[in-house]
């Protein structure tokens, strides 16, 4: 694990911006696993800004996002493809039809969780899979005691990241307490992986990852195990 300390988020998001940037000229079809949240807005900025300078292009990229919420329409401003939309996708050449965010609306969730894993899989994998993190550890929406093996699936949202993404909505029962999240087991599969680490309340979670522990009750513990990991810490975080 490649650790990064930087100032501040802005730093962070340069940082990550690079990385990105770099793998995206080698490689111009890149499959890009994708998050939402505060942390990776400031890297989009960056991202979209190269684009209009010309630097780089999307027109290949595939996208993959990590996770949505149950029961939002496509249309409604918290989900996750209205995020995606707002902050990154309309701002560049990506193709709509390749990008792609797990359903929320779905009469099936088995079904439509296995074809998102396949759908992975086909495209021959994610290249580069951006990450935060919650207070609670959690990568994707994958909360404390998920299995390191697990794939796409539903999950029942943990009452700190409903508190946590509270934020975003008028009152906190609007938020959905249930989520599809690409699993533990599918993150793990990416070639490689940027964890962006910033925001109020990430301070025991950087501890703990730093401690190097393994274990299930702390998701992004995993990571230690993967081969191809960059954490870039905002150090500002340390102090909330
Ligand atoms: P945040 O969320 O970027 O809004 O802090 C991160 C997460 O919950 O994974």
């Amino acid at each position: 694990m490649n650790i990064i300390e930087v100032l501040n988020y802005e730093e962070m998001s340069t940082r990550a911006f690079k990385l990105i940037r770099e793998r995206l000229q080698s490689n111009p079809a890149l499959k890009l696993g994708l998050a939402t949240g505060s942390t990776p807005i400031g890297t989009y900025k960056a991202l979209i800004q190269s684009y209009e300078e010309g630097e780089i292009s999307f027109e290949k990229v595939l996208s993959f996002n990590l996770d949505e919420y149950v029961g939002l329409e496509v249309t409604d401003v918290n989900s996750y493809r209205y995020f995606m939309e707002e902050n990154l996708f309309k701002h560049i050449d990506i193709k709509k039809e390749n990008t792609f965010v797990p359903t929320g609306k779905a009469k099936d969730f088995v079904k439509e969780c296995a074809a998102y894993e396949e759908l992975i899989a086909k495209s021959g994998g994610v290249d580069v899979q951006i990450l935060g993190i919650g207070s609670n550890g959690h990568i994707g929406f994958n909360e404390p005691e998920t299995s390191f093996n697990s794939l796409t699936h539903v999950v029942d949202l943990d009452k700190r990241t409903i508190e946590a993404n509270s934020r975003f909505f008028h009152s906190i029962n609007e938020v959905p307490n249930q989520a599809v999240t690409m699993g533990i087991g599918t993150i793990m599969k990416s070639k490689e992986i940027i964890l962006l680490i910033s925001g109020d309340n990430k301070n025991e979670a950087i501890n703990q990852l730093l401690s190097g522990e393994i274990t299930e009750t702390f998701p992004a513990s995993v990571l230690h195990q993967h081969p191809n990991v960059t954490v870039i810490i905002n150090q500002e975080s340390y102090l909330t």
